[in-house]
């Protein structure tokens, strides 16, 4: 069903057309396991062809997922700045890409901004190399189909574009199943072969499996078709119009607030900066008022993912009354010591990165503290 969602065709008798896939645990999984595939076919090639540092280039917008894979799976990757409409610049990734590159990325939408890479160019880019090219539409799988069948002008980002040779799609995002599904795709049964585990020798049995985990819940999968064939095309169609909808207002209502700016040009993802207020100290503001919004950095943002939450009558409204509101108190009160804002200006401040990342680690230890 997902492939079919995605412009391609599980059923196609030639094994190299088809596109197939595995369901996973979620998008991280799907993209670990997507790199996994395209590390371990370029290293199954003769010598003369077998990349030394099997290379990822990824721009910096796409998920941290993709840092990830590199780091797990012993890969470099490449981060690649992207231009100021924060979509992958095609040329600077073009350029990016050396003989150890195995798979250029692109997202459909990013996760921090929420714009669509241009994936026909970047796939064209990375096929003319004969290198794999991945498509995250983790956020965006279950939307972006929906909303061309809308009318909304979406650009070519699934398998009907040539040099498309992955994606990863979340069940568990906007296809409404339960946290713990994704689904990733391959064109072509070779490249799944490559995402498989297998031994031959252990006392245990000839053993295989298809995905990073041992043991894993079928009931999860399960669900997740459930969901798929409960909500059914009517309900997807249904829902990425309310949620389309609802983000334009949004988007809208934001860019009538003078202090703050919509970054790119978003669909439902709606990311927002400003030169005159602190923006952490908005995205604190607005958690006061009870609001859970994501704060981003680099540029210094916050970031809404519209959902069928924010749908319902009333909502998006009391979201723009609450962002100017808060805004407001940014501008007429003096800094807290707590809240995101503090904790966001000092890693900005700290140039020894490695400190951060102790402290996140250091973060997380208190998160599982008894
Ligand atoms: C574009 C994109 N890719 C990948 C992921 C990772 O998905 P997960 O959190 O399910 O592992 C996300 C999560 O938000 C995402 O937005």
């Amino acid at each position: 069903m997902t492939a079919a969602m995605l412009g391609g065709d599980a059923r196609d008798p030639d094994p190299e057309r088809a596109v197939v896939g595995t369901v996973t645990s979620g998008g991280t999984e799907s993209i670990l396991l997507a790199m996994k595939a395209y590390r371990d076919r370029a290293l199954a090639r003769g010598r003369a062809r077998r990349p030394r540092h099997p290379e990822i280039v990824a721009p910096t917008s796409a998920h941290v997922a993709f840092d990830k894979a590199a780091q797990y799976f012993g890969m470099r990757m490449v981060r690649v700045p992207v231009g100021r409409d924060f979509r992958a610049d095609v040329g600077a990734v073009r350029r990016a890409m050396s003989r150890d590159t195995v798979v250029v990325v692109g997202s459909a939408p990013s996760f921090p901004h929420g714009v669509i890479d241009p994936i026909r160019e970047l796939a064209a880019a990375a096929g003319a190399k004969g290198v794999g090219f991945h498509t995250d539409a983790c956020l965006g799988g279950f939307v972006l189909p929906w909303a061309e069948r809308l009318g909304h002008d979406v650009p070519g980002f699934d398998f009907r574009v040539p040099g498309v040779t992955s994606m990863s799609a979340d069940t568990h995002k906007f296809g409404y199943a339960a946290k713990g599904t994704s689904v990733v795709l391959y064109r072509g049964a070779e490249l799944r072969r490559h995402q498989y585990f297998t031994a031959t020798e252990w006392p245990g049995g000839l053993y295989f499996s298809p995905t990073l985990a041992g043991s894993r819940p079928g009931a999860l999968s399960a669900a997740a078709w459930a969901a798929m064939v409960a909500t059914g095309e009517a309900g997807y169609l249904e829902a990425t119009r309310r949620i389309l909808e609802t983000a334009a207002r949004i988007r809208e209502g934001i860019e009538t607030i003078p202090e703050l700016r919509v970054l790119g040009d978003p669909m439902w993802v709606i990311a927002f900066a400003s030169d005159q207020v602190d923006v952490y100290r908005v995205l604190d503001a607005m958690a006061g008022r009870r609001w859970s919004l994501n704060g981003l950095h680099r540029p210094a943002a916050v970031h809404i993912c519209v959902t069928l939450r924010h749908t319902e009558p009333g909502v998006a409204e009391r979201f723009l009354s609450d962002l100017r509101e808060a805004v407001g108190e940014v501008r007429s009160t003096e800094p807290a010591k707590e809240g995101l804002a503090p904790v966001y200006g000092l890693a900005g401040t700290i140039p020894f990165r490695g400190m951060v990342d102790d402290l996140l680690r250091r973060y997380v230890d208190l998160l599982y503290r008894p």
